[in-house]
């Protein structure tokens, strides 16, 4: 038995690397890892260089709103349109469309919901409440006004902290709720009820292309949209209305100006096989399993922790961690060397923490990304940890 304990001493010494390796190394929080099995001769059903206002072309952009409608669950009252300029165009078209009409509460607890606070505060000028949280918390939705329109991000794609459920929204609010759901939507349960805009993009949960971004309006947000007239101008890419009446036609695959049919096709091909995961469920319960793996390999070490401090708030999609091993000089330089080592062995691509959040690593664990793979990396993190704290001691 000495002999065995001396074995592992000097394997931990000499920081030995493990010998399996995720299959896909694929771990970036956007875009995110393709559908398990991808491969482009799976877009052969694009109408390329087609009208995407022909009939071929309007089914395609059909099928992807009601495909969506179908996987989320949206209620038939609810509009999905699909916009420009990815999950940001989404969000911005309908926060300049909207916002004006009463007081807005601004919520931010990471980089993105931030950008939202600006683009209120400093482009669109208005005089909001801002409500904001450190990276790893979420304020208290529950004492937010409900009656001012409230801009927040389901999931904190950069802290890894999410809305555990929405029962701090009441159902008798007067004002709007506009939310970002772009890391949240095919793997968290958003209440359709509590929500009147849900924006997301392809390029996320279910690892198609960014391009397009996806608007979902309660009969609230269009009802707003019908009787209010913003104070500012708008670009005719972020028209909503024609006439004081809601563009029906966006909501019908009608869009705006000229979408990529070829990301079209993606997102059609990814919402067949969300379908043979078992739809919203299987996605959920794929995330979970992800992003239960890494919670538990950091809940058996005492050096690296989830950044979300509540576990209610932990992100089953951008898990981000941070090292919290007392022995670590620089954490910023230290987090940025693990990422590059588990980069330079093709172990996991892309996984250092968003440049404005705390140091440390971001794996992604959404829906597209096998439970092995996240397994297999565990391992190859541990190693990392251990090597470049031997590079740091040398
Ligand atoms: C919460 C959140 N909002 C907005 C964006 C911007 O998305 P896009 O680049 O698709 O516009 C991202 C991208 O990571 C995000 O995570």
């Amino acid at each position: 038995m000495p002999n065995a304990a001396r074995t592992d001493a000097r394997q931990s010494d000499d920081v030995r690397k493990p010998d399996a390796r995720p299959g896909n190394p694929r771990f970036s929080s956007g875009p995110c890892a393709k559908i398990p099995g991808f491969r482009l001769d799976m877009l052969e059903g694009a109408p390329l260089g087609r009208s995407h206002r022909a009939a071929l072309g309007k089914d395609k952009l059909k099928a992807a709103i009601d495909g969506t409608r179908e996987i989320l669950g949206v209620p038939d009252e609810h509009r999905i349109g699909i916009v420009p300029a990815s999950d940001t165009g989404a969000v911005e078209m309908a926060m300049w469309s909207l916002l004006g009409a009463r007081k807005a509460t601004m919520v931010a607890w990471e980089s993105f919901g931030a950008g939202w606070v600006t683009d209120a505060v400093k482009q669109l000028k208005l005089d909001a409440e801002v409500v904001e949280a450190a990276y790893g918390q979420l304020p208290d939705m529950a004492a937010l006004d409900w009656n001012t329109d409230v801009v927040f991000t389901w999931n904190g794609t950069t802290s890894g902290v999410r809305m555990p459920d929405g029962a701090a929204i009441p159902a008798d609010r007067e004002g709007l709720t506009i939310c970002d759901a772009t890391s949240a939507a095919f793997a968290q349960d958003l209440p359709w009820d509590k929500l009147d805009v849900v924006t997301f993009s392809w390029q996320k949960v279910l690892g198609g292309e960014a391009a397009h971004g996806m608007l979902i309006l309660s009969p609230r947000a269009v009802e707003r949209l019908e009787s209010y007239t913003p104070a500012w101008p708008l670009p005719k890419i972020f028209r909503l209305t024609k006439g004081g009446k809601l563009n029906e036609g966006i909501f019908r695959g009608e869009t705006i100006n000229t979408p990529s049919m070829l990301a079209v096709e993606d997102y059609l091909v990814a919402l067949d096989w969300a379908r043979s995961v078992g739809g919203l469920e299987g996605l959920m319960a794929r995330a979970d399993a992800n992003a239960r793996t890494v919670w538990e390999f950091c809940e058996t070490r005492d050096w690296i922790a989830n950044l979300a401090e509540v576990p209610a708030t932990r992100s089953n999609t951008s898990v981000c961690l941070k090292f919290t091993d007392p022995r670590i000089a620089d954490g910023a330089a230290f987090a940025k060397a693990v990422a590059k080592r588990l980069e330079a062995e093709g172990v996991a691509l892309d996984v250092g923490a968003y440049r404005d959040a705390p140091a440390g690593l971001r794996i992604w664990c959404g829906g597209t990304v096998e439970t092995a793979d996240v397994a297999a990396l565990m391992p190859w993190i541990e190693w990392a940890f251990h090597a470049e704290l031997a590079a740091q001691a040398a």
